[in-house]
């Protein structure tokens, strides 16, 4: 008994945390652009060496994911995770960080 413990308290705070985000989580750019606040700061504000995103023009960010995905702009990461998004997707990042202060 006592090794399941472990498993049930996971399965609270797992169950908790995604409690405390269905807000967040039903605002789709807002999700997707979760993924980017990793590297590039929260609303695209860079706290180091990788390039402020936020504020920047839609067309700039849209250009450029779709530059890194194509290939013709090199990139160390980006192409990689640009890959990982649709048109649509990256639509609606382009739109979400150009609307960061
Ligand atoms: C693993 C870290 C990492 C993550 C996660 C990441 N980026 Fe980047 N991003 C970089 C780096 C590093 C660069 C510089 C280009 C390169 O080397 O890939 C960059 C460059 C960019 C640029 C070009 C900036 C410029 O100066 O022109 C844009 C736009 C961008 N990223 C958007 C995004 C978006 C949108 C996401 C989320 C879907 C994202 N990035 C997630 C690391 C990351």
């Amino acid at each position: 008994m006592t090794g399941r413990f472990p498993l049930a308290a996971m399965a609270i705070v797992i169950g908790a945390s995604m409690g405390s985000l269905p807000a967040a989580a039903q605002d789709k750019p807002f999700a997707l652009a979760l993924s980017c606040a990793a590297c590039h700061g929260t609303d695209g504000k860079s706290p180091g060496s990788i390039p402020t995103i936020g504020g920047r023009s839609a067309k700039e960010i849209k250009e450029s994911l779709i530059a890194f995905k194509s290939g013709t702009r090199p990139s160390t990461v980006m192409k990689r995770l640009a890959e990982g998004y649709t048109d649509q997707d990256i639509d609606a990042l382009a739109a979400y960080f150009s609307k960061r202060k």
